[in-house]
């Protein structure tokens, strides 16, 4: 399979084709999303949550994203590898900002970084995206922003609100992003923006109407529990099939009937 490219995930939009991504931290499950023929991997800062067991992206760093990003790119052979940006990775500087999301591709295979904010970021996309890395924005709930927006809410739900997004997914358009991520939106918003939009729109929590979705893997797999929003669909219970078989061989190993002459040697 040939690598997929930014061109690809506009093609698609234009043939009115839904556009999969999907996050992985590392290689077993950069694999498993690469094989299963999805076009995106996202290294989101998602892992804070769900690999290092902290309750915000906030304390992700830019070393622990580019760990995870060298080591989702050597596992993937066709998807392209976004790389997440890390909180105050991006927002200090322009300077820092271009650095630091050159770092991604220079330095850990990544073949585009994901930022979030919108007409406040309008200027950091811009410069990003004349270095000669590609920019996948983020707006509606941005989880990077969770103090700032009292929580994490569904946004955009009065007219206000809405025109605010409205307006970010056009600054970021503006700017020269080849895609953009809407998160906890309602729907008929997101259907608007994706039809105005020339770039390829991503949705989570944002309903059918825009051209890709996007979900965090280990909620997909039941593999972590803490808390399970409402737009997940969990489509296994890895954690209950991963504690039973832990819990076998601790009863076999308990009781001696593992290692069998099977697994010894003779
Ligand atoms: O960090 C992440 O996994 C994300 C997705 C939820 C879009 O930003």
């Amino acid at each position: 399979m040939p690598k997929t490219t930014i061109l690809d995930l506009y093609k698609k939009k234009a043939e009115a084709k839904k556009i999969t991504m999907l996050t992985a931290y590392d290689y077993p499950t950069a694999q498993i999303v690469d094989q299963a023929g999805i076009d995106v991997i996202l290294v989101g800062d998602s892992l804070g949550m769900v690999v290092q067991g902290v309750t915000s992206t906030l304390p992700v760093t830019m070393e622990e994203m580019l760990y995870h990003t060298k080591i989702v790119s050597r596992a993937t052979q066709s998807a392209l590898v976004v790389g997440d940006m890390p909180f105050l990775s991006y927002q200090t500087s322009i300077e820092d900002a271009v650095r630091n999301a050159g770092r991604f591709l220079k330095e850990a295979g990544a073949e585009a970084v994901k930022l979030e904010g919108g007409v406040q970021m309008a200027d950091v996309i811009r410069a990003i995206v004349a270095a000669g890395i590609p920019v996948m924005g983020h707006i509606g709930l941005t989880p990077q922003y969770v103090h700032a927006l009292g929580g994490y809410k569904v946004q955009g739900k009065d007219e206000a609100a809405r025109e605010k997004i409205l307006a970010d997914a056009r600054a970021v358009q503006d700017a020269g992003a080849f895609s953009v991520v809407l998160e906890a939106t309602p729907s008929s918003l997101a259907k608007e923006i994706s039809e105005a939009a020339t770039i390829p729109t991503i949705g989570i929590g944002a309903g059918p109407d825009c051209d890709g979705q996007v979900l965090v893997l280990h909620d997909l797999l039941g593999l972590f529990d803490r808390f399970t929003p409402k737009f997940v669909k969990q489509y296994a219970r890895l954690k209950d099939q991963a504690l039973k078989a832990v819990k076998d061989f601790k009863q076999d190993v308990d009781s001696g009937s593992f290692p069998s002459k099977e697994h010894s040697f003779q």
